[in-house]
């Protein structure tokens, strides 16, 4: 797995933008884990929503795109902590999974939660809904644990990066 470049959806070319909802919407339950249809719907309620943000992650040597997380205050029922977020819609292109994609991208976000806590000045808690054991896997691996109490609920705290740049 090479490096990856991470591109706000809001900030997407017409033609970078037409090519993300082409996979998305060409998603399904079997493969994907996701009805594309709905899943785009999910995509353009959260761009309507501010501070909410969706990213969109591409190979930096080919520009192949590779996959996409949002980070969002709420994902249907389930509510941000005070000061946190919620991080859904993770997803890695099929023919790309397997390799450390889904590592990278979470490592990436790793990255955004710490220079957010450092700009708050205090740790953010993040919570995630799963049940993809793989997906459970990815996460834990990134300090997401059970909730007590909610099914398929994870929670992980990010500390202020020390020395993150600002922004
Ligand atoms: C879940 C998903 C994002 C993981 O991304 P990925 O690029 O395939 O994952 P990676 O290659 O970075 O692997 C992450 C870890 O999972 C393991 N893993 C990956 N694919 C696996 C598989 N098919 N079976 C078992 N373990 C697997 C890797 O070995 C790695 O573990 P390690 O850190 O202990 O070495 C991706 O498979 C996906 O998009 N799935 C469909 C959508 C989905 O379920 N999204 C999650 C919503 S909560």
């Amino acid at each position: 797995m090479g490096d990856l470049i991470a591109r706000r959806l809001d900030e997407l070319t017409a033609d970078a933008h037409a090519a993300f909802f082409a996979w998305i919407e060409g998603m399904s339950a079997g493969q994907d884990r996701e009805d594309g249809p709905a899943f785009a719907a999910w995509l353009r309620e959260h761009g309507a929503i501010p501070g909410d943000a969706t990213w969109v992650f591409y190979d930096a040597a080919s520009g192949a795109l590779l996959g996409t997380a949002s980070l969002i205050r709420r994902d249907r029922t389930l509510l941000a902590p005070v000061g946190g977020w919620v991080l859904g819609g993770v997803n890695v292109v099929a023919a790309a999974r397997g390799q450390g994609v889904g590592a990278a991208i979470m490592r990436w976000i790793d990255g955004e939660l710490r220079r957010r806590a450092a700009a708050q000045g205090r740790p953010v808690r993040v919570l995630l809904q799963a049940d993809n054991p793989v997906a459970v896997h990815l996460y834990a691996g990134f300090g997401y644990r059970p909730v007590e109490g909610i099914s398929g609920v994870y929670a992980a705290n990010y500390a202020p990066e020390p020395h993150a740049a600002p922004g």
